[in-house]
Formats: structure tokens, sequence, C-alpha cells
């Protein structure tokens, strides 16, 4: 059998432009950040494919676009590895780990006051031997100047210059996320103030112009990666026939999702839960749901750049000041309060990641550090090996549900278009039941395997059923009665699917 791990150039391609872009992530991570994770994943890949279907290194790496899609994903990937293959197979045969091959070939390394970052254990039993690891770096350098030269090793590699990649990397770089960086849309107006703020957010946010565009992108509420794409013993053809279109329209980096949230503008938070009602047919109800964004963030002092109890009062406010201007009368305000992540931790840290699972060698602790290594989390305060880190940020979390909380209950009936209720994140209660049912630390089940953070298709179906049950318990005007104004919203909002 084909092996297939072109799928994983593409991976890598998308790291690395997106990587280069750096323009919508909060923070865009050191040491190489994503560029360096996609080519670490990658060369991982590779080793354990030629492994568990017993092929040489130089064999899995000639095939390794063969069966891709003919065009320019396929051409992409053969120009990669034109460039890369023959500096990866020798060190790869030199049995240098991947980290290391990323290091010598320039896509990490270790910037000023950071720490060397390794997904996968270093070649010795004293992996804390930096003398050692040192050594190893600088072979692994050697060896990449041979083949790509020094004066090409001496910057960060510029993949976008190599010939057949550029074509992508202008796909790629479509420019979004309130012109940061690009004026995407020719109003003159681009780049961030001294505080990061977005210049089309802080002048141009309250035209309905940007409001519009904004509640078209829900890119954030689509991520997900297939575990299969990631496992060297189940990647096949078969799985990546959709491989183009999931690129091309759903795939993207969690990154994103974290840079939603109480911080940003009031009309993210709309757009937001616009799009998560209509994914969930309630089209009367407006869930206000936060999850996890206003805790989650890439920074090493995770815990200063999460949302204050006093931003969230401000911010939920403003939002709903905005909504009574919006929603019609007699709609409903469902406010979800943030999740307790701790359970991400509980039911992951025992298990071994898609990574490493062959050779039994990369847990979820290892791959979360990996990620807060590089400052490319999206959420250090969850994802985290660190007890303290993680109960602070529950902490947090209980501090900015009593906001809501305490918001829901004084408003409750104070807007003149909606009423509001607060509801418990469902998540915990969920997985709880799921464990009840399935055993004993099968919680796991609930979560998205590669990124070991979102909850999967089953949890939102879960979720679902759970929120719609307390609703008719706890608020059952909220679902039973017929709204007079479904024609006006669906004027506004467009067909919201059946009702
Ligand atoms: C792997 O391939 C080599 C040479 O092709 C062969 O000698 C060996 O028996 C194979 N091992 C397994 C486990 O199939
Ligand atoms: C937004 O526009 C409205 C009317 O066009 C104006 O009253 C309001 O002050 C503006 N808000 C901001 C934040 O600029
Ligand atoms: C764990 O996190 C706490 C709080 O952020 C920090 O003070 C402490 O140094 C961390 N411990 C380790 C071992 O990194």
């Amino acid at each position: 059998m084909k092996t297939m791990i072109s799928s994983l150039c593409l991976f890598t391609l998308i790291a690395i432009t997106k990587g280069q872009e750096t323009s919508f992530f909060r923070h865009k991570g050191v040491n190489g950040g994503i560029p360096c994770a996609g080519c670490t994943f990658v060369v991982g890949l590779i080793e354990q494919l030629a492994q568990v279907h017993n092929r040489t290194i130089m064999e899995t790496v000639d095939d390794l676009c063969d069966l891709l899609p003919q065009g320019v994903y396929h051409e992409a990937c053969t120009a990669i590895i034109h460039r890369y293959g023959p500096v990866v197979i020798d060190l790869l045969y030199a049995k240098i780990t991947p980290d290391l091959i990323c290091h010598g070939i320039r896509f990490c390394y270790v910037d000023p006051g950071k720490h060397f970052c390794n997904l996968f254990p270093l070649p010795t039993q004293h992996s804390s031997n930096d003398d050692h690891t040192a050594r190893m770096i600088k072979m692994s350098h050697t060896i990449s100047e041979k083949y790509l030269g020094k004066q090409e090793l001496g910057k960060f590699p510029d993949v976008c210059q190599i010939p057949g990649i550029k074509f992508i990397c202008n796909v790629l770089n479509r420019p979004k996320h309130s012109d940061k960086e690009m004026d995407s849309n020719c109003n003159g107006i681009y780049g961030v103030d001294i505080d990061g703020v977005p210049y089309e957010d802080k002048f141009c946010k309250n035209s309905s112009h940007l409001g519009i565009g904004i509640l078209g992108d829900s890119a954030a509420a689509h991520f997900h990666i297939p575990e299969e794409w990631l496992m060297a013993s189940r990647i096949n053809k078969e799985l990546l026939k959709h491989l183009p279109f999931v690129i091309e329209n759903e795939f993207d980096w969690p990154m994103m999702s974290a840079a939603t949230g109480a911080k940003w503008t009031n009309l993210q938070y709309y757009q937001k839960q616009i799009s998560r009602n209509q994914m969930a047919d309630y089209p009367m109800l407006l869930f206000y749901s936060l999850v996890g964004n206003d805790v989650c963030n890439g920074f090493p002092d995770t815990v200063t750049y999460m949302t204050t109890p006093k931003q969230m009062r401000e911010n939920v406010m403003n939002t709903l000041k905005y909504l009574d201007t919006r929603l019609p009368k007699g709609s409903h305000l469902v406010f979800i309060g943030l999740a307790d992540g701790r359970v991400l931790y509980n039911s992951m840290y025992w298990r071994y990641h898609p990574f490493g699972e062959i050779n039994k060698d990369v847990k979820y602790p290892d791959f979360y550090e990996y990620l807060k290594c590089l400052e490319i989390s999206p959420c250090n305060g969850w994802m985290t090996s660190n007890d303290t880190q993680r109960e602070l940020t529950y902490k947090r979390v209980v501090e900015l549900n009593n906001v809501l909380r305490l918001i829901a209950v004084n408003y409750r009936n104070k807007f003149d278009n909606f009423d509001i209720i607060y509801l418990d994140c469902p998540l915990m209660p969920v997985l709880q039941q799921w464990e009840k049912i399935h055993g004993k630390n099968t919680g796991y089940q609930l979560i998205e395997p590669v990124d070991g953070f979102h909850p999967n298709q089953y949890a939102m179906v879960l979720t679902a059923q759970y929120t719609w049950d307390l609703l008719s318990l706890m608020a059952p005007h909220m679902l039973t009665d017929v709204n007079p104004h479904n024609k006006e919203i669906e004027n506004i909002f467009g067909d919201q699917g059946g009702y």
C-alpha cells in the first residue's frame, strides 16, 4: 500500500504560510512558532510512516506527493520535497530526531531568553543534557548546510519564495482579520495601533459594512483536523479524497478561535453568537456562549492576558445594549458560562497524542507543553501540566461566570427586546454523564484528539441536547413561544434552516 503523507505537506505548507502571515495571531510564537511545529509534525510523520509500512525513508519521501490530487497542491508538495527531501532523508538516517532536524534546516531556533522546545524525546536518556542536545543540533546544522548552503540557512526559510509555492501562499494569504497587515477592502485603513487594536476595528467597526462582513466569517467555529491525517498507521488515499475542500473551506488553526473574545469587539461577539445560533437551529434563541476565549491565550504569563471581571461586565453590558437595538421583540438570550477546562487535562493527560501513538513517546502533556514552549498554544491556562496554572485559570472562570450570572439575574427582564437566562457550561455535566454510561476515563472520546482542546462532534450533539433539556426545564417559555417576528428575523438574518 502506498502511504500518504502529502496531506502533511499541505499541513506544513499552511502552517508555514499562515505562520509567516501571523497577522491574526495575537501572539506569533517564539523559537520558530507555527512553521517550526509544522516542520516537526511532518518530519515525525515521515519517520513513522517508514516504520509502519516497513519502507525506507527514501521510498517514503519519494512517494510523498504521488497520491495528492493533481494541481497546485501536488506541485507545491513536489516543490517542498525537492528542496527539503534529500536533507531530511539524510538527517533521519543519521538518527537525528524530528525536533533537531527542524532546527537543522532552520525552521526552529532558540530565541534569546527562551528554551529549546521539543515534541519528541531527545536522543538520549539524559534529556536534560543541554550539551548533548547542542551537539546534535550542531550536527544537524552541518548536514543541512551541506545540502542547502550556508547562505540559504542564514535566515528563516521563506517557503513562499520556492517556485511552485508562491501561488498557494497568495491563495492562503487572502487578507482578512481586520486588515491588520493589508488593506483588504481598499478603504485605505490597515495596521494596528500601539495597543494592537486593528485600525479597521477602531475606526470602521461602527459601520454596517464591516458588521456584515464579520457576520459571514465563522471559520473559527469549524476547526477540525481529522485525526487520521496525522496518524502514520491510518493515513491512506481514501481518507484524503476531500482534502482540497477541507483545506480551502474549513481547516484553520485553533489559535484563531483564541483570537475572538471579550477583549475583542462587541461585533465579534455578536457574529459568533449568530453563527452558533444558526448552526444549532434554534432560531428564536440567541446563545451567548463564551466557552473559553476569555481565559485562553498563548502568552507565557497567561493570567495577565485573561479578561478581568470588570472588563467582562463592561463588554457584556455593551453587547446587550447593542443586541437590544437589533433583536426583535420577544427574543431570548441564553448565557452559557465559560467551561471548566480542567476536564481537558484530566481527560487527556494519560493518553498518547496521535503523534506519539506508534512509538509510545508523546503524551498529551508533552504536546501541550510543546505548544506552550513555542508560545503557540491556543490556551496556556488549560493546556499545561502545571496544576497551579490550571487552578488559577479555573479561579478566573468562576469569577467571570459570576459576572454573567449576576447580569442574568439583575437584567433578566430589563431589556426591551429580550430576556436573559444563565446556564453553566454543559460540557462538564455531559462529560460526567458520558463517563457514567461508557465507563471511567472515557471522557477523552468527546475531545478532538489532534488539538486535545476542542470538544468534538459527539460532544456538540450531546451538549446541544443537554442544553435543550435544561432550557425546557428552567425556561420553557423560551422554547415554546412562537415568535410573531419570525419573518423579520429571516429578513435580517436569512433562512435559519427549516423553521
Ligand atoms: C521489512 O522489510 C525488510 C526488507 O524489505 C524485510 O527483510 C523484513 O522482513 C521486513 N520486516 C517486516 C516486519 O515486515
Ligand atoms: C456609532 O454610530 C452612531 C450613529 O451612527 C453614533 O451615535 C455612535 O456614537 C457611534 N459609536 C462609536 C463607538 O463610534
Ligand atoms: C506553575 O504556575 C504557577 C502560576 O503561573 C507559577 O508560579 C509556577 O512557577 C509554575 N510552576 C512551574 C514548575 O512552572
